[in-house]
């Protein structure tokens, strides 16, 4: 029932979402980066608003954090008003993306093929990728928890190379989970996880299912982070309200490493 691997080094991750502006950024920024010296047993991540993330690039240079986009075009240019390209993440070198967030799938109506496109050409471009899955609360009271998941995660992934898996993290998101307050327990959260990385083995192998870093999200906070975290195929957080100010995203990264 658990994994084997314990290579995987844990990921917290923080998704700003549409909050915060400079002022804030930079205290953050400043906060998290200094809070973490030493601690390098996890890793550490932000997602910003697109207009930020020069600026949190720069801010993060000479430090371990990670500086991810929220979301990418599955467009590679041309006229789509309003739209962000891979390439110019790359350009302004941004090393990882988002794909498939729920609020992107349930408030903006992504589809499975948009993020399907989303993935690949992410990875063309030399992208690392936080692909989001998960089910919402109807789904789950419909008992087909697993079935959304495998959906969601072998339409995302079709086509991709055994190689490129090395570059994705998944990260397992019960919709009715983000910005509830109700978190998963580490049971329900468990269970996903375990047939996520089973599902992850039949399209892949065992050994790329092993090495794929499989986070949790939905109302992580300082006191169920490391029960969640106790669950051997739960590999880190991707944190959304909690990760806004370092008085509470500092304590995750510390309940993290156990
Ligand atoms: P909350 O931590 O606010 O529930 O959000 C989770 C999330 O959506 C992270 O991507």
């Amino acid at each position: 029932m658990t994994s084997p691997n314990n290579s995987r080094k844990p990921l917290i991750a923080g998704n700003w979402k549409m909050n915060l502006d400079r002022k804030s950024i930079q205290e953050l920024v400043g906060a998290v980066s200094s809070g973490i010296v030493g601690r390098g047993a996890v890793d550490v991540a932000f997602f910003p608003p697109y207009v930020y993330l020069p600026e949190v690039l720069r801010a993060c240079e000479g430090t371990n954090i990670l500086v991810g986009s929220q979301n990418a075009s599955e467009q590679a240019s041309g006229a789509f008003t309003g739209e962000i390209s891979v390439s110019m993440l790359k350009d302004i070198g941004i090393p990882s993306v988002l794909i498939g967030h729920s609020e992107r799938r349930h408030v903006y109506g992504e589809t499975l093929e948009q993020i399907h496109r989303k993935v690949a050409i992410a990875l063309e471009a030399g992208l690392q990728v936080v692909l989001c899955l998960g089910e919402t609360l109807q789904e789950r009271e419909d008992g087909r928890t697993e079935a959304v998941c495998r959906e969601q995660l072998s339409t995302a992934l079709e086509g991709v190379s055994r190689v490129d898996l090395t570059r994705i993290t998944l990260a397992y998101e019960p919709v009715w989970a983000i910005g509830t307050g109700v978190v998963a327990t580490p049971e329900q959260a468990a269970a996903v996880h375990l047939y996520v990385r089973g599902v992850l083995a039949g399209l892949f192998d065992d050994s790329g299912a092993q090495s794929t870093r499989i986070l949790y999200g939905g109302s992580v906070k300082a006191d169920n982070v490391t029960d969640l975290m106790s669950v051997p195929d739960i590999d880190g957080a991707l944190v959304g309200g909690a990760s806004l100010a370092a008085k509470s995203f500092l304590p995750i990264i510390e309940g993290a490493q156990g």
